[in-house]
């Protein structure tokens, strides 16, 4: 098994730049996944490791080996799409072992590892089947199996869920985490999904516009977004975002946004040099609370604009100050559309982001 390394990978088509210095590391083992909204080059950068696509600059390294000059075949690594392609006239089983015969491996070997993989995907009782005689379900495990198979050193995978319902997609990422604990090859995993990122990744890589814009593990992602756009993209529902201006004086950092104001302590006086200009506010819908929270919070006077119930939680939307701000509360039946409320902000729980990046506050 080996780890993967991209250093400074560049990568345009004519005069349009899809990629741009992107590096990262992917230790032995571990599942890292790609994270960003559509187009933003995340199956690019795929191909570009895997072979399928060269890049203009950088390099990509799998283990101690860099794989530029080698063609896929020789970087072994297994890759899964969204489209899986199974081939339709050949039984499963002999989808499974197609790779294996290429490769020439002796038939007692194709048996065993064909025996293993149904055994840990739970597909033994599909092997003489057709593609057609599938469930969509099926047939995504059919692919994984066909990676799996070749026991590979690195795994790829793109959007491998997202032909799936709703429900078979929850199913399918729980048996890939189980699959990941038993397998621990290293995988980098391509989604715009963020639960599937949430809950698969030990690391996301979250990017956008071919850069990327914050590697962390899930919980630093959320809790510490580094800019705007990764507060934004993690989170259902998204982070209330508030566009504004701020005012510096010693650690006392005030904010402003039309009627709505509020002031904060930074100890981060470098990162906001120029004393005011634009700034971001952001707070997440779980953290605006309509009842006093215990700990240090602002409130602020709003009215009760849409109320969608959840049954487990209500999504309640609220104006405040002429702004939309969104919290997801317990359920509480005796609020109405129209009520006016206070709505309590944690101090501690407050996101501000000067120039694009997060600065530290405290209460
Ligand atoms: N062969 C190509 N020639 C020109 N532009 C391309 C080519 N392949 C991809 N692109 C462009 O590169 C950008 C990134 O594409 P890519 O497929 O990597 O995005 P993605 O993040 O995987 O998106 P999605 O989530 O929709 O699959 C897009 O703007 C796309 O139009
Ligand atoms: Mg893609």
């Amino acid at each position: 098994m080996a780890g993967l390394t991209l250093r400074h990978i560049e990568k345009t088509f004519g005069r349009t730049t899809i990629l741009q210095d992107v590096s990262l590391e992917a230790t032995d083992g571990e599942f890292v996944v790609l994270l960003g909204p559509s187009g933003c080059g995340k199956s690019t950068l795929l191909r570009i490791i895997a072979g399928l696509e060269p890049q203009t600059r950088g390099s990509v390294q799998i283990g101690d080996r860099c794989v530029d000059s080698l063609p896929p075949h020789d970087r072994d690594i297994a890759m899964v799409f969204q489209h899986y392609a199974l081939y339709p006239h050949l039984t499963v089983r002999d989808n499974l072992a197609f790779g294996l015969t290429m490769r020439k491996e002796p038939k007692a070997v194709i048996a065993e590892r064909i025996a293993e993989t149904a055994a840990l995907l739970a597909i033994h009782d599909l092997l003489d089947r057709k593609p057609r005689e599938l469930s969509g379900g099926q047939r995504q495990r059919v692919a994984m199996g066909r990676a799996i198979v070749r026991k590979p050193t690195l795994f790829l995978f793109d959007e491998p869920l997202s032909n799936l319902d709703a429900r078979l997609r929850a199913a399918m990422r729980v048996e890939l985490q189980k699959l990941h604990h038993c397998l621990a090859t290293t995988t980098v995993y391509v989604t715009h999904d963020q639960v599937e990122a949430m809950t698969l990744g030990q690391t996301i890589v979250v990017m956008n516009q071919g850069c990327i814009q914050q590697i962390g593990r899930p919980d630093q992602i959320y809790h510490k977004p580094a800019n705007p756009f990764v507060a934004g993209f993690i989170g259902h529902p998204p982070m209330n975002l508030f566009e504004g201006s701020y005012r510096l004086r010693g650690r006392e950092l005030e904010f402003r946004a039309g009627t709505l104001t509020l002031s904060v302590q930074t100890p981060a006086q470098d990162e906001c040099d120029a004393g005011s200009g634009h700034a971001t506010l952001g707070l997440r819908p779980e953290n605006v609370a309509l009842d006093p929270p215990g700990t240090n919070h602002l409130a602020f006077d709003g009215t009760i604009d849409v109320i969608e119930n959840l049954g487990g939680d209500h999504i309640v939307y609220l104006v405040v100050h002429g702004q939309r701000v969104v919290a997801r509360t317990s359920p509480n039946s005796t609020r109405r559309v129209g009520d006016a409320v206070t709505a309590y902000w944690p101090t501690d729980a407050l996101h501000v982001f000067i120039n694009q990046k997060r600065v530290p506050v405290s209460p």
